[in-house]
């Protein structure tokens, strides 16, 4: 696909900044939003907007500097199950359903004479966890109110835009550093530091997931922007499950964290989920299925340990 514009959305947060970059280093132009966090900095050919896509501010200004656009790669969300419960499910309703951005979307492609590709980010919250690797025509039961505001969401993405949109379900989105810091802590980084710092730590065995790493997640963003075309017309083929190839849970990650930088195993203390209390309902087993990723985006997902190999060999 020749180089166009592409708009990403949540470029302060960790996912799209790896959009944003590849995007860029390809040489197209990109619209990169942020709200509330730090201004996030790219090389290429990157504008940045300030947006807050709950309300729409700043929008319609960040659409007209951008001009006809190619893709959106639609990556913001309130991505913290906890902080979408009791007082925040309203405000992340709000975000997690792009409302705004459809509509503003709607009139752009009208004024232009067309419409990107829109891959929407979803999660793998959507499903239940009483069962086992999923797969996208499951029936999506959510646990929890970030599940339901990210099912909802797909629901008004395939709506909105049918035939011109893709959903992709990551699972938990590990990897390298970003180039900008974010306001949330990522998960690999949490605990190579714990790990590092010798210090015993519990980690769950009886939550399932396949944790996708970001360079297949990137692949599988600008796979869904050349394949949108070709795709079935019909919405339930338009989802696809980015997960990684292996279902392991948080001990099994851990594990594979020391073999690749040489902790010792024994800092890894099993623990249970289920005896823990938690801020909300957590899915026990929500992993995925990912033969549609494989045939449909021609992403071959990494197996986890080879990609932590990647990660730090690229630090050093
Ligand atoms: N992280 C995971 O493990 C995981 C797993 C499965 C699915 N996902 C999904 O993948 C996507 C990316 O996740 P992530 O973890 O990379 O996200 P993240 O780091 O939490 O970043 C979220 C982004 O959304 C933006 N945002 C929040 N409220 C906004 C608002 N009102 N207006 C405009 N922007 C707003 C944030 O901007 P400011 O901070 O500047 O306000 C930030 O850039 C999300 O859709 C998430 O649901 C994530």
């Amino acid at each position: 696909m020749t180089a166009g514009t592409v708009l990403v959305t949540g470029a302060s947060g960790y996912a799209a900044q790896f959009v944003v970059q590849d995007y860029a280093q390809r040489g197209w132009q990109v619209g990169a939003t942020y709200w509330s966090g730090q201004e996030p900095k790219f090389d290429g050919n990157v504008k940045v907007f300030k947006v807050d896509l709950a309300s729409g501010e700043g929008l319609q200004s960040c659409l007209d500097a951008l001009g006809p656009l190619t893709a959106v790669i639609n990556c913001a969300a309130q991505a913290a199950p906890a902080a979408c419960e009791g007082d925040g499910e309203t405000a992340a309703r709000a975000i997690n359903i792009p409302t705004q951005l459809l509509a503003a979307l709607e009139s752009h492609a009208a004024r232009h004479g067309s419409r990107p590709a829109l891959v929407h980010l979803s999660t793998d919250h959507v499903y239940e966890g009483s069962s086992s690797m999923y797969r996208e025509e499951a029936e999506l039961r959510p646990v929890n109110k970030y599940g339901r505001s990210k099912a909802d969401a797909e629901a008004a993405v395939a709506a909105a835009w049918p035939g011109h949109h893709v959903i992709l379900r990551p699972s938990i989105i590990f990897g390298p550093p970003p180039p900008n810091p974010t306001r949330r802590g990522q998960f690999l980084q949490s605990i190579d530091a714990n790990l590092a710092a010798k210090k015993p730590s519990t980690f769950f065995d009886d939550e399932w997931r396949t944790p996708t790493y970001v360079g297949d997640l990137v692949a599988a963003c600008c796979a869904a922007v050349e394949r949108c075309g070709q795709l079935p017309p019909s919405a339930g083929e338009r989802i696809i499950n980015v997960g990684g190839p292996q279902r392991i849970n948080r001990v099994d990650m851990a594990l594979a964290l020391c073999r690749v930088r040489g902790y010792d195993l024994q800092l890894v203390q099993p623990g249970s989920a289920a005896s823990v209390p938690r801020t909300c309902a957590t899915p026990a087993d929500i992993s995925m299925d990912t033969s549609r990723l494989q045939a449909v985006l021609g992403v071959q997902p990494t197996p986890f340990e080879e990609a932590l190999r990647q990660i730090f060999a690229a630090e050093k």
